[in-house]
C-alpha cells in the first residue's frame, strides 16, 4: 500500500486473519448482552417520535460532529421544530442525516442492505445525486494535511468491492454479527465509494446492519458518541488495518464502542422514561383537567414544542392548546422563549438528558 496510489488491491472480506480469539469472543458476548438490554428498554418508549428526536437526532448530531459539522442542541431542536425555516446549514445537514437513517430503516423492511441503498443514503446526506466516484482524486489526509490513504479508483473496481461486501454481510458463515460489523465498517471506509459523506454513510450502515440482523428493532444506538470521544483512536484503528493488518485491535475497538454505547443509549432511554413518568404524575395531580397521555408525549417528542404541535396531534384547538402549554410552564415542566414571531416551550429536563 502506497498512501498516494489508489489502493485497488484492497483485500476482499472476510479478513485473512483469525478474528475469533478468546478476548474478542468474550468482548462480543458482553456487547451482545448490552445490545439485548437496550433492545428491551426501547420497547418501553410509547411513541416512535420520542425515539427519533431523542436518540436518532442525537446520533445524527454527533456523527456529523465527527466530520466537523457542529451544531448545538438548541439550534438543532429549534431547527427540527421549524424545518422549512431554518437557515443554519449545519443543523440542516444533521436533519438530512436523520432523514437518511430513517430512509434506510424503512428500506430494510422490504429489501436487504445493498449498494443501491448505500448510494441513496449518501445522496440524502449530501442533498444531491453524487453516485459512486467516477473520477480519480479522492484522498484521505491527516490533520496536518499529509495524504495517508488513497482509496480504490474506477467505478467498476469500487462496485466489485461493494458486491463482495454485500455478499460478506449476508453469507451464512457463522461469523459473529458484531465481528462482521467491525469488518464491514473498516471495509466500507477503505472502499470510500463517494466523493464525500463516506464517514456518515458508513456509520448509518452500521446501525442498519444491527437492525437487519435483528439485534435492534429500531435504528437507535448512540455509536457516534463513543467514536467522537475517541476520534484519534478511530482514525488510527482504521489506518492500522490498512498499513499493518491490525484487525484484532480494530474489532476490539468496535466491540467496545458497541458495548459502551448500548449501555449509554439504554441509560438515556431510561432517563426519558423516568422524566415522562414524573411529568405524568405531576400533571395528573396538579392539573388533572388538562392531563392526557398525548399531551405528555407531545412535549417529549418535541423538546422545542409549539402550539401547533398540540393542534397537529389533535390534543386541543389553538387557544386551549396555548393554555395547556402555559399551565405546563407554570408547573415548571416547560420554559417558554420567543424567537422572532414564534414562541417555543422548551422541555428543559429532556434537553438536559439529551445533552449528556
Ligand atoms: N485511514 C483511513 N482509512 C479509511 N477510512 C478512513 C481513514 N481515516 C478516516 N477514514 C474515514 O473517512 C471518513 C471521512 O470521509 P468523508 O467522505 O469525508 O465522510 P463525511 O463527509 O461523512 O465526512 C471518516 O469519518 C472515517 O470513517
Ligand atoms: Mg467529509
Amino acid at each position: 500500500m502506497n498512501p498516494n496510489h489508489p489502493y485497488n488491491d484492497l483485500p476482499p472480506l472476510p479478513p485473512a486473519v483469525e478474528l475469533e480469539n478468546v478476548s474478542i469472543l468474550k468482548k462480543a458476548i458482553e456487547a451482545h448482552k448490552a445490545l439485548a438490554e437496550l433492545k428491551g428498554a426501547v420497547k418501553s418508549i410509547p411513541n416512535q417520535g420520542i425515539l427519533v428526536n431523542g436518540i436518532v437526532l442525537q446520533e445524527a448530531r454527533l456523527s456529523s460532529e465527527i466530520e466537523n459539522i457542529v451544531t448545538t442542541n438548541d439550534e438543532l431542536y429549534r431547527a427540527a421544530a421549524d424545518e422549512k425555516l431554518t437557515s443554519n446549514p449545519h443543523a440542516k445537514e444533521v436533519l438530512l442525516y436523520r432523514e437518511a437513517l430513517w430512509h434506510g430503516f424503512n428500506y430494510l423492511k422490504k429489501k436487504p442492505l445493498a449498494t443501491n441503498l448505500f448510494i441513496e443514503i449518501a445522496e440524502i446526506i449530501k442533498g444531491k445525486n453524487i453516485g459512486i466516484r467516477k473520477v480519480p482524486g479522492t484522498k484521505i489526509a491527516n490533520s496536518k494535511g499529509e495524504v495517508i490513504y488513497t482509496p480504490p479508483e474506477g467505478e467498476s473496481v469500487i462496485r466489485d468491492k461493494l458486491s463482495n461486501l454485500e455478499k460478506f454481510l449476508h453469507d451464512e458463515d457463522g461469523i459473529d454479527p458484531l465481528i462482521k460489523l467491525a469488518a464491514l465498517h473498516y471495509q466500507f471506509e477503505a472502499i470510500h465509494p463517494f466523493i464525500d459523506g463516506n464517514g456518515r454513510t458508513g456509520r448509518i450502515i452500521n446501525i442498519l446492519f444491527l437492525v437487519e440482523k435483528g439485534l435492534l428493532d429500531k435504528p437507535i444506538l448512540f455509536l457516534s458518541h463513543y467514536i467522537l470521544r475517541t476520534r484519534p483512536n478511530y482514525y488510527i484503528g482504521l489506518r492500522n488495518v490498512t498499513e499493518k493488518g491490525s484487525w484484532v485491535d480494530w474489532v476490539m475497538y468496535m466491540l467496545e464502542a458497541i458495548e459502551t454505547t448500548a449501555l449509554e443509549t439504554q441509560q438515556r432511554v431510561d432517563g426519558i422514561n423516568t422524566a415522562m413518568e414524573k411529568a405524568q404524575m405531576l400533571v395528573k395531580t396538579k392539573a388533572p383537567k388538562i392531563y392526557s397521555k398525548d399531551l405528555i408525549e407531545v412535549i417529549f417528542e418535541h423538546p422545542y414544542c409549539k402550539i401547533r404541535f398540540l393542534e397537529d396531534a389533535k390534543i386541543a384547538k389553538r387557544q386551549t392548546a396555548a393554555l395547556y402549554l402555559q399551565t405546563l410552564e407554570e408547573l415548571g415542566l416547560l420554559k417558554s422563549i420567543k424567537i422572532g414571531s414564534e414562541k417555543y416551550y422548551i422541555n428543559k429536563k429532556l434537553m438536559k438528558i439529551l445533552s449528556k
